[in-house]
């Protein structure tokens, strides 16, 4: 949505906790060379809170040249500025200050965070605590990374690796998680000593622009990290092809990020990508029922489903498949859909009008492939679901995998139910599908679940659970689920490039080194 008009600020109202604080429509700017800037043509955004579809900020939007320019202020951050003689230890404790500085906050961004999400805000309050997490993995592991001495067979050659920043990274985030997904991103690429140039999706920027004013209050250099506001195929874009870039992190649809990797080849830059999702979880009829349908129940409805690793796809052994069904619907029943600010809501709106369609779509697409819901299925619209983008938690039954609601990633609170009778039915289900980011198994039967376990071709296998997440372990997908993997040390490897370097100690004439 353009929007060049000014908006006359209205009253928003927020619960507070202890209290309750007024909020006027906010004008925000980009970060960039650590300056706040406004887009060199003035255009801005309107952004929503899908609540109410009330317009609560407005923020500029970058184009090419705007995005240009915050590129080339981490390119003389990086290459001129103080940030590559920050030594590693320095660089820790830098990220341990904005934790704690974002801890101090914390209430402050769950808040906006929800505004700005639709997501209920206690959830908000986990992904803040989270965000804080992951800086402090990064400060902890930032003057733990090290490169290797290595014995070569010439004993007179000393050979070592040295692990170096890949310099300016280009980092493209979605809504579902606006602050987390920018921990994820900067940190790790802070603590390993790149520059960056963060987007945040169009219609969540909030959090990640407050999260600026932290990083400049704590002490980040200028220019090391810079935050701008932009379109996908515009901003977005430039950052993808910019010669200046030498790595874009993406995380979205799947769609955008194999445009990224062709806009990426320009200059052969570094990619990881983390994309789209169609989770299986496999149930067997040994469990105990309602303990796995609330789990599953979580792994679906958490966040509207609007999370990459979302297990949407479910698979129950026959025996239990029906009452199964009956547990998941009288639990889908009970979620309390509602204003995401209510210290007793379940879950909020979708967090756009766009992608309220895109749901609705797909539920609609379902009707007519043939399932049959077991529950939900509708907009909620009326009351105080009034011009918000509210829809039912909604379960599918008698579901084939080959439909479109099956294989495609809706990204919303819609669950998908297929009966199967054997493991290896279960397994061939699970596995036939593009997607591989995450799957899981639920069992009492220990060496039946790692069977499952080997067997599922995705990034991410939880047995008896859905959705865990630790900074500490890797993040990312098998198949068209993405390249490389954020999160613990493994995503140094994402943000690092490794210098081969060797010392001649013998003092003698070249000719020593032909024979
Ligand atoms: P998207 O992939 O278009 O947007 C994600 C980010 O990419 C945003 O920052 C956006 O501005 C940027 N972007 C969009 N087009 C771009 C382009 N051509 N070049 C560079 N950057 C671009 O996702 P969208 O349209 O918001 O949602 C569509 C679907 O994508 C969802 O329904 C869902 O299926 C999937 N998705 C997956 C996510 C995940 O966590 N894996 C997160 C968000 C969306
Ligand atoms: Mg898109």
């Amino acid at each position: 949505m353009w929007a060049t008009a000014r908006v006359a600020p209205t009253k928003i109202t927020t619960i507070k906790k202890g209290g309750v604080i007024p909020m006027a429509v906010k004008k925000y700017k980009m970060f960039v060379d650590g300056k706040w800037v406004s887009s060199h043509t003035k255009e801005t955004w309107d952004v929503i809170n899908p609540a109410n579809g009330k317009v609560i900020a407005q923020v500029p939007l970058a184009d090419e040249e705007d995005t240009r320019n915050a590129v080339m202020a981490a390119r003389r951050a990086f290459d001129k500025g103080p940030w590559r003689k920050i030594s590693q230890v320095e660089r820790g404790k830098l990220l341990f200050a904005l934790a704690r500085a974002i801890r101090d906050h914390a209430e402050e961004f769950a808040q906006l965070e929800t505004q700005n999400t639709g997501k209920p805000i206690r959830e908000a309050r986990a992904d803040i605590s989270d965000a804080a997490d992951c800086f402090e993995f990064y400060g902890g592991l930032a003057d733990k990374i090290n490169g290797d001495i290595v014995p070569v067979p010439d004993p007179n050659i000393f050979a070592m690796v040295i692990r170096e920043p890949v310099g300016v990274v280009g980092q493209i985030i979605p809504w579902n998680y606006p602050l987390l997904m920018a921990a994820w991103k900067l940190a790790p690429a802070l603590a390993t000593g790149n520059c960056c140039v963060l987007k945040p999706a169009e219609i969540t920027p909030l959090t990640a622009l407050d999260l600026c004013k932290l990083i400049k209050e704590v002490g980040f250099p200028d220019g090391v990290v810079n935050v701008i506001n932009g379109l996908g195929p515009v901003a977005g874009m430039e950052l993808a092809k910019n010669e200046y870039v030498d790595k874009i992190a993406f995380t979205g649809s799947t769609e955008v990020g194999k445009q990224l990797m062709i806009a990426a080849s320009g200059n052969v830059k570094k990619i990881s990508l983390e994309l789209g999702g169609k989770s299986p979880m496999i149930v067997f009829d040994d469990v105990d029922l309602p303990v796995a349908a609330e789990w599953v129940q979580f792994g679906i409805f958490v966040n509207q489903g609007e999370v990459c690793s979302a297990t949407s796809r479910l698979y129950v052994q026959d025996k239990i498949h029906d009452r199964f069904v009956e547990e998941l619907s009288t639990k889908a029943k009970k979620v309390r859909v509602g204003n995401p600010m209510d210290e007793a809501t379940e879950m909020g709106p979708i967090a756009s009008e766009k992608q309220l369609k895109k749901v609705l779509h797909y539920i609609d697409l379902g009707k007519k492939e043939g399932a049959e819901i077991a529950y939900g299925g509708q907009r909620l619209e009326k009351g105080k679901f009034k011009k918000g983008f509210y829809v039912t938690p909604t379960v599918f039954t008698n579901a084939k995998n080959n439909m479109k609601i099956v294989q495609d990633e809706i990204f919303g609170p819609v669950l998908t139910v297929i009966k199967f009778s054997d493991e290896e039915e279960a397994v061939e289900l699970a596995n036939a599908t593009r997607y591989g980011l995450a799957g899981g198994v639920f069992t009492k039967d220990i060496n039946r679940a790692f069977r499952i376990v080997k067997e599922l071709r995705a990034g991410i296998i939880w047995v008896n659970s859905s959705q865990p997440c630790f900074n500490q372990l890797p993040w990312g997908g098998y198949k068209q689920s993405g390249i490389g993997r954020e999160l613990g040390k493994y995503a140094v490897e994402e943000y690092t490039q490794l210098k081969q370097v060797t010392i001649n100690l013998n003092e003698g004439p070249l000719g020593w080194y032909s024979g």
